[in-house]
């Protein structure tokens, strides 16, 4: 297990759609271990794995109560409307307020490839929705209200 480099705004990388997880193997397993160690020394609450230089569906959430890991995530459900100040691993030091939904549910795959589901409020509904759209290329900026 590892920490790895987080890529910074700027670098094409950040801008690409990624491909989903078609194997559930080590290197998946290696990578998401990674992503974990590199979120939780960088004190952020979610990372995805284009910050890392991985252009696959796989993010990491972890608002305080636990590491979850999203490989291929959905979002199936959403309601509610929030504002509230986000920042980015990528973005250091850069902070604005943007629009999510309170609630989110998403439905994913774990490293093992056994479907999962998650529900998210608040916090967490923001990390779901600012990860996956880190796999669309999507950074938080461009929710800003
Ligand atoms: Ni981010």
């Amino acid at each position: 297990m590892g920490i790895r480099n987080i890529v910074l705004e700027g670098d094409p990388l950040l801008c690409k759609k990624c491909r989903e997880v078609e194997k559930f193997d080590d290197r998946l397993s290696n990578l998401i271990d990674d992503m974990i160690n590199t979120m939780n020394k960088a004190e952020g609450v979610g990372l995805a794995a284009p910050q890392v230089g991985v252009l696959r569906r796989v993010a990491v959430v972890n608002v305080g109560d636990g590491n979850i890991e999203l490989v291929n995530p959905v979002i199936v459900d959403s309601s509610g409307e929030q504002r509230e100040e986000e920042g980015c691993l990528s973005c250091p030091g850069q902070y604005a307020v943007t629009l999510r939904p309170m609630f989110v549910t998403v439905e994913a795959f774990d490293r093992f490839g056994k479907k999962v589901k998650y529900m998210g409020k608040a916090l967490k509904a923001r990390a779901f929705c600012h990860e996956i759209d880190h796999l669309d290329g999507i950074l938080f900026k461009s929710r800003t209200v």
